[in-house]
């Protein structure tokens, strides 16, 4: 359906994990205390009030809490946050409202409260189903507690429920691969993401990978279980609609994420977080206290902002438009572009049909270099 206003999401990043993972370079901290959580949870609360006085009236479709794990400071802190954004803006009837959660840092009744409260989608991080892997990941949860979360939340009457897994740890094998894809399948949740492992600079996990004490996540191993993790999900009726995840139906994808790969606009509340309205990018300061201490003070926390350049906006839309199921229209594209999509196309990269492109499953497995092809 053709509407003229964009889809209008809410991110809310929370800051705090209860340890850091070893390969995360995400903005988050180890709490100092209750304290800390709360002020934070006050500073959001004055953030999303300075957002509908920046840009007026906009309904809510979506709202993401994303982290750093936003359980651990409790259902009642989450809630406070959503009845923060309903205050404010007011939430569309279908809204999707989504928290990430550590399968260690829930249980049964937190996840009734949150149900109750209005949240309808939970995205859990599993990782793995192997002991080792987990460990070797930093993770605090057993391999069973995540399928157990996904069972749970069901229980609780969230309608959508999604795992987070990482492939391509050092010292994960295919048969670990393929022992999580069967415990992810059997927890039955209706959409699965998998990332592959990647090496972030300033990372414990980075800086064992540079002094060689650790084999950086190898790229066929990784390719290879894309692969089966394609294969298996599509034959359990998980089908992929965007590079990293696959979901049941059309209900259960992220639609939030899909506002930012369709370049809607989205507000992100939090240290850190990014946000994109009417053209404009910004992001927020990157510490809790310097962004409480703003929003106390009646100042915005934002950081920095930036238009992009036509060029930029060019590159962003291939990337955008390739990355999902979707595909990209090839009215998109230069020229040169389109006849780079041909050569994609004749490589089994891409397939072209009715002026659009879509990455083939080949495609998928060399995604960047396809995406650097048609923008140059
Ligand atoms: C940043 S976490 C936030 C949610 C929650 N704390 C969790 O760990 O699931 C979101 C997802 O990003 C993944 N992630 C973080 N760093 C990554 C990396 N270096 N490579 C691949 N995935 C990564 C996490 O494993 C997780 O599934
Ligand atoms: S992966 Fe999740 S739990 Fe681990 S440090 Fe990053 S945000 Fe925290």
């Amino acid at each position: 359906m053709a509407h003229s206003t964009p889809a209008f999401g809410l991110y809310i990043h929370v800051p705090f994990c209860a340890s850091r993972c070893g390969y995360c370079d995400f903005n988050t901290y180890v709490p100092e205390g209750r304290g800390q959580q709360l002020q934070f949870v006050d500073a959001a609360l004055l953030e999303l009030d300075h957002a509908r006085e920046r840009i007026g009236e906009r309904r809510v479709s979506s709202v993401f809490v994303g982290g750093g794990t936003p359980t651990l400071i409790g259902a009642d802190a989450l809630l406070r946050l959503l009845e923060g954004v309903d205050r404010a803006f007011g939430l569309a009837e279908d809204a999707e409202v989504t928290t990430e959660a550590n399968p260690e840092s829930v249980d049964p009744a937190m996840l009734r409260s949150l149900r109750q409260g209005g949240f309808n989608r939970v995205s859990l991080g599993m990782q793995s189903a192997s002991p080792h892997v987990l460990r070797a990941l930093d993770r605090a949860h057993t391999p069973g507690r995540a399928v157990q979360a996904a069972i749970e939340a069901r229980e609780a009457g969230f309608e959508h429920v999604s795992l987070d897994l990482i492939y391509g740890t050092p010292g994960e094998s295919d048969a670990d691969w393929e022992h999580t894809l069967e415990a992810a399948l059997g927890a039955g949740t209706d959409h699965i993401s998998a990332y592959a492992l990647t090496v972030e600079p300033g990372t414990a996990f980075g800086a064992a990978v540079r002094r060689g004490t650790v084999a950086p996540p190898d790229d066929d191993a990784q390719a290879r279980r894309y692969r089966m993790a394609d294969e298996r999900f599509s034959a359990a009726g998980l089908h992929w609609y965007e590079l990293s995840s696959w979901a049941r139906d059309d209900a259960a994808r992220c639609h939030h994420n899909l506002t930012y790969w369709r370049s809607d606009d989205w507000w992100g509340v939090g240290p850190g977080a990014h946000s994109h309205v009417a053209g404009v990018r910004w992001w927020n300061v990157r510490r809790p206290h310097e962004y409480a201490q703003a929003l106390a003070a009646g100042r915005s926390p934002a950081a920095a902002r930036e238009l992009l350049t036509e060029q930029e906006l060019a590159l962003e839309a291939v990337m955008l438009g390739l990355r999902t199921r979707g595909g990209l229209s090839l009215a998109a594209l230069s020229p040169a572009g389109v006849r780079a999509a041909q050569r994609q196309a004749d490589r089994g990269r891409l397939e072209l049909s009715d002026g659009v492109a879509r990455l083939t499953l080949e495609g998928r497995l060399f995604a960047d270099a396809v995406i650097r092809e048609l923008s140059d």
